[in-house]
């Protein structure tokens, strides 16, 4: 009988209370109060200001399994291994035990509970780097753990060095992505070995062919970075373990492929119902595990009440389920049937852990909706392409800016008519257009910049934002009638020409510099949006009218949400995040250059 996921949330969470721990309940995938991440990527995130030092309510000993998001992995779904969603088995010690008690433990853990066979384990060490000492201790700790399993560990063989790219955790990564404040350490991570199976190929643990999977990593946090870049001793040596749930369970199963697991194969039986496309095909799988991965982590997604969209979370939900229906349809599979039992599936497979049928209904409306509305997307790229006798590559990147049509769907259509291509011509062809693209975007942007902003220095930023609150004040006191005419800002000040009927008084220059101030003593929010150019002009965003806008626009915002905002106006950016940044705004001075044309300095 294949270990179910059901029974190794159990496991886990009874070892370590066994060991004292306490239980924490997972935090949502979307953190709240974390402007620095869009979604919860490990367990310890909830955890950092007790690794900080801070005494944690429950104690020192806790475990939990946290739901993470990782949008970084997006390019590598499709293999065996990797997934955008996954759920993260942790244990912590928040200075009380460290390595000779954290690695015996879960090597327990994994031989006596879970039953893999400790040869099949391998382990790997940090083995110093800059400036920091190898960790000795736990080659010693592993050695003496193995020998109690019969096995003699070489270094080298059984355990593996490696420096700061492999062997050290934090949430930036290695030791010099880490911003100041940031807590990290040297980690030791555990690989399970599933042999020479299929078209295996000898190699080494960090090996991307997918023989070696790493299934746990214990971080040994006891650094924090410093404002000059070295590194402090924290006031507590932590331990934060990580374990990823779906690879301890193929593990267990002794199947490198974790979409066999309980955890996905619902969902890929769900589509190999309804087409006639088999799991066991190889050339299929890369498809239904992104189909598989994708839509798991949109139906987590939904559950917390996001929603599509071209801004943050919803973006990435936007690109997940589209990735899926794209994917979907070149295995022919009928999208509006699929998707909402995929979502059945999956929650079925989360029932009484995340989630419950009393979600179903809303998260298949969600996602459905939104694949629906792609589908309708990509049928009218499919009229267009039908209808052209000259297919070439400009014309699949102009169907891809135009209508979102994706070019894999372009090329799999051309080749379903059997209309003659060459792929690698086409190919070339869209690439030199994408080329061409980014460098006029590059060049209008750069043209924009010497008109608009100096640089993107800080000051310019805080100004650039301080000129839409000035654009926004004007119109409030001076009325409708004001019309933005340029503007010009550098670090020392920003500049801003409108149109007026009449010249601002004394008192209403006044009034406008006081309304600036007031709205950044408010501490306002600023955030943006991507939408068609049509809903922005509807919503009354205003626009400078000498620009031409593309189809799509940005619309940046001041305010706690879209229906409140003080300010909504089409933009580029950059622009602050919060208008408290900004300080204090003085206008200078107000002139007038032109018939009903003024000018207006402050910094
Ligand atoms: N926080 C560590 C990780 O995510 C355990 O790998």
């Amino acid at each position: 009988m294949p270990l179910t996921h059901h029974r190794l949330r159990q496991k886990f969470i009874r070892f370590w209370k066994q060991k004292d721990h306490k239980e924490i309940p997972p935090i949502p995938l979307v953190p709240k109060d974390d402007p620095t991440t869009l979604f919860t990527g490990s367990g310890m995130q909830q955890l950092v200001p007790y690794l900080l030092g801070e005494p944690h309510p429950l104690g020192e000993k806790l475990v939990n399994i946290q739901p993470c998001f990782r949008a970084q992995d997006i390019e590598e779904v499709g293999d065996n291994r990797h997934t955008t969603f996954f759920e993260m088995m942790g244990n912590w010690s928040l200075g009380t035990y460290f390595k000779k008690e954290q690695l015996p433990w879960f090597m327990e853990f994994l031989v006596e509970e879970v039953g893999l066979p400790p040869e099949k384990l391998y382990v790997t060490v940090f083995k110093g780097d800059v400036g920091l000492a190898p960790d000795e201790e736990s080659i010693a700790v592993w050695q003496a753990t193995f020998k109690k399993y019969g096995i003699s560990a070489k270094l080298g063989k059984r355990i593996i060095q490696y420096g700061n790219d492999k062997n050290w955790w934090s949430r930036a990564g290695s030791p010099k992505q880490m911003p100041a404040g940031e807590p990290g350490g040297p980690d030791s991570e555990v690989f399970y070995d599933f042999g020479e199976k299929g078209n295996f190929h000898a190699c080494h643990v960090n090996c991307s062919c997918g023989r070696y999977l790493e299934i746990g990593n214990s971080v040994f946090m006891q650094y924090r970075k410093q404002p000059d870049g070295s590194f402090a001793q924290l006031p507590k040596k932590n331990v934060d373990f990580g374990g990823g749930l779906e690879r301890i369970l193929a593990a267990a199963n002794d199947n490198p492929d974790i979409f066999i697991t309980d955890l996905y194969f619902p969902i890929i039986q769900t589509i190999e119902k309804l087409t006639k496309t088999s799991y066991a095909e190889k050339t299929n799988q890369p498809q239904i595990r992104i189909i598989a991965d994708h839509l798991k982590a949109a139906v987590f997604m939904a559950k917390e009440n996001i929603e599509p969209s071209n801004k943050e979370q919803g973006y990435v939900m936007r690109r997940l389920i589209r990735r899926a229906v794209v994917k979907m349809l070149t295995l022919a599979v009928p999208v509006p049937t699929a998707v909402p039992a995929v979502c059945n599936a999956v929650i079925n497979i989360y029932n009484n852990v995340y989630l419950d049928s009393s979600d179903l209904v809303r998260i298949q409306i969600t996602i459905t909706k939104e694949a629906n509305s792609f589908i309708t997307t990509v049928n009218k790229g499919i009229k267009l392409l039908q209808n052209q006798t000259d297919i070439n590559g400009k014309l699949l990147f102009d169907l891809k800016q135009s209508y979102g049509f994706p070019l894999e769907i372009a090329l799999e259509m051309l080749q379903e008519w059997e209309k003659p291509i060459d792929v690698s011509k086409l190919k070339q062809e869209f690439d030199q257009e994408y080329k061409k693209h980014q460098q006029s975007s590059r060049q209008a942007s750069a043209g924009k910049f010497k008109g608009g902003l100096a640089d993107h220095s800080d000051q310019v930023v805080k100004y650039h934002t301080a000129t839409h609150l000035l654009h926004q004040a004007l119109h409030e006191v001076l009325g409708g009638g004001v019309r933005q005419e340029g503007s010009n800002i550098t670090a020392e000040r920003l500049r801003f020409d409108f149109y007026s009927p009449q010249k601002p008084t004394d008192q209403q220059k006044q009034a406008i510099e006081e309304l600036i101030n007031q709205k950044i003593a408010e501490s306002l929010p600023v955030f943006y949006q991507i939408m068609p150019k049509k809903e922005a002009e509807k919503s009354e965003a205003k626009f400078f009218f000498k620009e031409r806008y593309p189809e799509m626009v940005k619309v940046y915002y001041i305010g706690r949400d879209l229906k409140t905002a003080y300010s909504k106006e089409f933009c580029g950016g950059p622009h602050v995040t919060n208008i408290k940044k900004i300080g204090k705004i003085a206008i200078y001075k107000l002139e007038k250059i032109g018939s009903n044309l003024y000018r207006i300095y402050a910094k």
